[in-house]
């Protein structure tokens, strides 16, 4: 039987082959990232040509290193590759990394098949080649030889491009999104994204899991994996267009394939498609923290009528309703508004709205049986309380954490400049999801929506 992720994510013993004392060097910053993470392994560097490096006894061969080695991490020209994974075989690895480039992505098609043939048989699995690695947050490891550290958390995110997976990084950072591992895909002469759906799946740090990809190999092992996989998983496939396919082809040496194709298979296999990389991190976000939406049914709160207006057709737009308030809630709301106000969904709680009645109409529809999910708004209207504001969100999203009474999920919505934009900051640094557009906020709530489909569907198998 293949060797288990759980060693390739949690190795005891790693390698680096084409160690490098060279700072500038691709095999020095693998190694280097490996010895400053906060996990606990044993290290070997392998380099014909040196005795030490970064403090570490060096070795000349793979073969020469005394103890098991469970991950070796390639970083030696591609023409040297096969004979260094012939020393892996002959070490017994289990797991390899081929940080090397230089095979499918530019025809050399016959460099991994080389490879596939020389591993053949054995246990091994193999990340790449063209991959820059990954970095396990959740364990603290950073096997990848890219500068960055992720913010510790639940979303899985597998790129199979390098470069953007280093921006997804620092992309999720900026906007307080947690990470539980990230991982670069590269050529996927054998680890496929199916793989690690599997793993993430059953991964106790993983909540979501979000993929980016340029073209899949095995179509049916995909869909399985995503149908298997018991927690919700957003995809951003790109090569739409024309010359978007053209650059996949000499990116990672992918087929873009038909999207439409695409698209079919990853609704019907229960995954989410996603416009681009910010829609990913926003419903990641919304998915990780808030419990999924029960229904389609929405009810929207604002201090700002024409915010209102919008977030409703962009609701609209997804497939989501705004229905009207029941007598019940309509009696509630009515109180704590200025009498010249008269409520509706969506409440416009009039300009000048502070904690007080901004908590309490949220109360009121988060109680109400019609409301399956809540978008709190607010505008900078000048005389507006952005404090106020966000403390009513925070009070509210607590409320329902401790006691998760209503199981419904709460988004954030605002307008405004820099003062607005300091707070916002406070709640996403807590977890709580907030969007600056009325576009990007109901495509959330629709994700939440589909997970609680999904959630249904399954449940009823
Ligand atoms: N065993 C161990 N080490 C060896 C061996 C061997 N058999 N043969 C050579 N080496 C050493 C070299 O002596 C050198 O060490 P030195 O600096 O002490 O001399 C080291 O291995 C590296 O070899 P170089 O020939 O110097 O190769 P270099 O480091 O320039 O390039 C690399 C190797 C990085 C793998 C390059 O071929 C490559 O593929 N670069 C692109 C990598 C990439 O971008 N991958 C995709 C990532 S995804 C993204 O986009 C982020």
């Amino acid at each position: 039987m293949k060797h288990s992720l759980e060693t390739f994510f949690k190795p005891s013993s790693i390698a680096v082959v084409g160690a490098s004392a060279n700072p500038t060097k691709i095999g020095h910053a693998a190694l280097k990232n490996i010895l400053i993470s906060e996990y606990q392994c044993k290290l070997y560097p392998i380099n014909p040509d040196d005795e030490e490096i970064l403090g570490l006894k060096c070795y000349k061969k793979l073969t020469d290193v005394p103890g098991p080695i469970d991950l070796v991490l390639i970083s030696v020209p591609a023409p040297i590759v096969s004979q260094i994974v012939k020393d892996c075989v002959t070490k017994k690895v289990k797991h390899i990394i081929i940080i090397t480039s230089g095979f499918s992505e530019i025809g050399n098609h016959q460099g991994e098949e080389e490879i596939k043939k020389i591993v053949k048989g054995t246990d091994i699995r193999i990340l790449g080649p063209n991959t820059m690695g990954y970095k396990n947050a959740s364990d603290g490891l950073d096997a990848s030889f890219a500068f960055g550290i992720p913010r510790k958390g639940n979303v899985a995110l597998i790129s199979q491009s390098g470069a953007l997976g280093i921006g997804m990084i620092y992309l999720a950072n900026n906007e307080f999104v947690g990470l539980s591992k990230i991982i670069g895909m590269g050529n996927k002469l054998d680890i496929d994204d199916d793989d690690l759906i599997d793993y993430f799946a059953k991964d106790p740090e993983t909540k979501v899991i979000g993929l980016y990809i340029e073209g899949i190999k095995e179509g049916r092992a995909f869909m399985n994996s995503t149908k298997a996989c018991d927690k919700p998983i957003l995809v951003v496939k790109a090569g739409k267009s024309v010359s978007g396919a053209r650059a996949t082809a000499s990116h990672t040496g992918s087929m873009a394939g038909i999207d439409a194709i695409y698209s079919g298979a990853i609704k019907q296999a229960g995954g989410i498609r996603c416009r681009d990389l910010v829609e990913l991190f926003d419903m990641a976000r919304a998915l990780a923290e808030q419990p999924p939406a029960q229904g389609k049914r929405i009810g929207i709160i604002t201090n700002g009528g024409g915010v209102g207006i919008l977030l409703s057709d962009a609701c609209e737009e997804n497939g989501l309703v705004i229905p009207k308030l029941s007598e019940k809630t309509y009696k509630k709301i009515e109180k704590i508004l200025p009498p010249s106000v008269k409520p509706n969904n969506p409440v416009d709680l009039a300009g000048d709205a502070g904690f007080y009645r901004y908590w309490s109409a949220a109360q009121a529809l988060i109680q109400d049986p019609n409301i399956d999910g809540l978008i709190v708004a607010s505008v900078h209207a000048g005389y507006a309380r952005p404090r106020e504001y966000t403390g009513a969100i925070l009070k509210m999203i607590n409320q329902q954490k401790l006691h998760y009474e209503y199981k419904k999920p709460i988004l954030g919505m605002w307008v405004g400049g820099k003062e607005f934009e300091d707070l916002v900051l406070d709640l996403k640094a807590v977890g709580v999801p907030i969007y600056p557009s009325s576009w990007r906020t109901a495509r959330v709530m629709w994700a939440l929506w589909q997970e609680g489909e999904r959630i249904k569907r399954t449940q009823k198998k």
